[in-house]
């Protein structure tokens, strides 16, 4: 009888493990020669330049001062290093020998010209809601407009067996959004546009949307605040910690220039967010996407001069903290207080600290990196610095700082500051 069901159990794993194996098993296309320059129209390419640049490609596929998109980027994960393809026309170590085919299934379903599985590093799934031709125009511009760069992909450094790229298959099949965009018909054609941008190839909730354990986005969840590269990603939804609901002009102007007054900076992973990608972008495009996530943060019309929290917020920066109250105040006075000490947050580049994100939210690890490593200026307003004060001040000085902010913007303490930034202060910075 024991024999028996150990018979059936090891057919059923062989049977199991070959159908996934024919499900999991892709082909590989053709190999063609690339594709000439007069295929495509000037505004096809042009189109695709765009959207490059609001897909954050290069972001990703180039090195910190490396040729453009010759790859081997790291990306560090949960899961170990991921390095990105060099996705430059090269024929021997590039996309050269692509067909529009082979990019668009890369593109849609995660999967590489010879048919092996892409990692979902490589955000597809949002690359997916992408219509046919914006892809073919992405296409026609890395094919025709991007120089050739031979350079080999270095090795991921994902442990065994989650380095079996079959296996992401399986991943692929569990937590895979696969679907393809479809306006939603109870929506004005703005919000479609700003959803079908946003969804897509601006990818925002690759990093907004939380993940599960083995990084699938939870789209029960989408847009509610995630960690990212050592950074936190706020919620953009009505879960936002903003003391102020996000209106679509303040996400209009946080988007456009890397700064709200009412809400803060566009600093770390969010930068090249604002400053490459959606830089490329019209004005309608940045409204779309502001009509969009207003909705989602739940669409308030109130004029934030004459809320409650903004009387609040400019009475508390009026007053020169007392300075002999404890450390954290004595230091912020000497030490920020200069610079955001205007009480009016409506001037620019002068932000009001007891409002800005960096201190609701439940993490105190944004604040910490600004306090460290202050604003550069293609981070943020461009062109204005915020000086980084990694060498300035100790552990227990920034610590202190964060403690008295968080208990002037009138919320709950945040726990083991002290470690919390020893830890942050510690940890591998890499080049955004
Ligand atoms: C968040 C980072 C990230 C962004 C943004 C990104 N990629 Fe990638 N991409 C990767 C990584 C990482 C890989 C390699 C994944 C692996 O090793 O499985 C990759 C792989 C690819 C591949 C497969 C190459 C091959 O040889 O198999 C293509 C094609 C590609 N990306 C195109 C693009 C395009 C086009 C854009 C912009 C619209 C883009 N990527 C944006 C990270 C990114
Ligand atoms: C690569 C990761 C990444 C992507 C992609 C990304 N964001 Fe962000 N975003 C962040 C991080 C990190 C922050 C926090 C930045 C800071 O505080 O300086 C942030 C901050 C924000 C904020 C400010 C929130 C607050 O409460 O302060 C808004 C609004 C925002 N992002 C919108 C977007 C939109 C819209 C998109 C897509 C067009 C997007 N983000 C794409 C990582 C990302
Ligand atoms: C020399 C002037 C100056 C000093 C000193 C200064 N800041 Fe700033 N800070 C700025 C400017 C300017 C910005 C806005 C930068 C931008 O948007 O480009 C900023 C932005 C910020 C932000 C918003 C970042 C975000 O991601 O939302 C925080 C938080 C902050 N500062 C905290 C501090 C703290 C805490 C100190 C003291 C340790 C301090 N700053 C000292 C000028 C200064």
């Amino acid at each position: 009888m024991l024999k028996r069901v150990i018979y059936s159990v090891c057919i059923a794993v062989i049977v199991g493990v070959g159908l996934f194996s024919f499900y999991a098993w892709q082909p590989a296309f053709t190999p063609i020669a690339p594709p000439a320059k007069d295929q495509f129209t000037q505004q096809t390419i042009a189109q695709g330049k765009k959207l490059a640049a609001a897909g954050y490609c290069s972001t990703c596929h180039t090195l910190p001062g490396g040729k453009l998109y010759a790859g081997n980027y790291q990306m560090h994960t949960a899961f170990g290093v991921i390095y990105s393809s060099n996705i430059t026309p090269d024929v021997n170590t590039g996309i050269g020998s692509w067909s529009e085919e082979a990019f668009n299934r890369a593109m849609r379903t995660g999967v590489s010209r010879d048919g092996h599985h892409l990692l979902p590093a490589f955000p597809f799934e949002h690359f997916n809601k992408l219509t046919d031709s914006d892809i073919k125009a992405i296409y026609a511009y890395i094919m025709t407009s991007i120089p050739a760069v031979e350079q080999l992909k270095k090795e991921n450094g994902i442990p065994f067996p989650l380095n079996l790229r079959f296996l992401q298959a399986g991943w692929k099949l569990l937590f895979a959004d696969t679907s393809r965009f479809s306006p939603h018909q109870d929506k004005s054609a703005e919000w479609n546009r700003g959803a079908y941008l946003a969804e897509g190839v601006a990818h925002c909730g690759a990093c907004h949307t939380p993940r599960n354990a083995l990084g699938g986005e939870l789209y029960s969840k989408m847009y509610q605040g995630a960690a990212i590269d050592g950074w936190i990603a706020p919620a953009l939804t009505s879960s936002s910690s903003s003391p102020l609901p996000w209106r679509q002009i303040d996400f209009y102007e946080y988007l456009r220039s890397g700064n709200s007054p009412f809400h803060g900076s566009a600093a770390g992973p969010m930068a090249p967010v604002v400053h490459h990608g959606l830089a490329a972008l019209s004005d309608s495009d940045i409204t779309s996407i502001s009509v969009y996530f207003a909705d989602h943060a739940g669409n308030v019309t109130d004029d934030p001069a004459a809320s409650d929290t903004l009387q609040i917020a400019l009475k508390t920066q009026h007053k020169i903290p007392d300075m002999r109250i404890d450390e954290g105040s004595r230091l912020y006075t000497i030490t920020c207080s200069a610079c955001h000490y205007s009480g009016d947050p409506l001037i620019k580049g002068r932000p009001l600290l007891s409002l800005g994100s960096a201190t609701h939210l439940d993490d105190a690890t944004n604040l910490i990196n600004v306090i460290l490593d202050g604003v550069r200026s293609d981070q943020g307003i461009s062109s204005l610095v915020m000086p980084g004060f990694r060498n300035a001040l100790s552990d227990n000085d920034i610590a202190a700082i964060a403690a008295y902010l968080r208990q002037s913007a009138g919320e709950q303490p945040w726990p083991n500051l002290i470690k919390k930034v020893g830890e942050i202060r510690h940890q591998p910075r890499f080049e955004q």
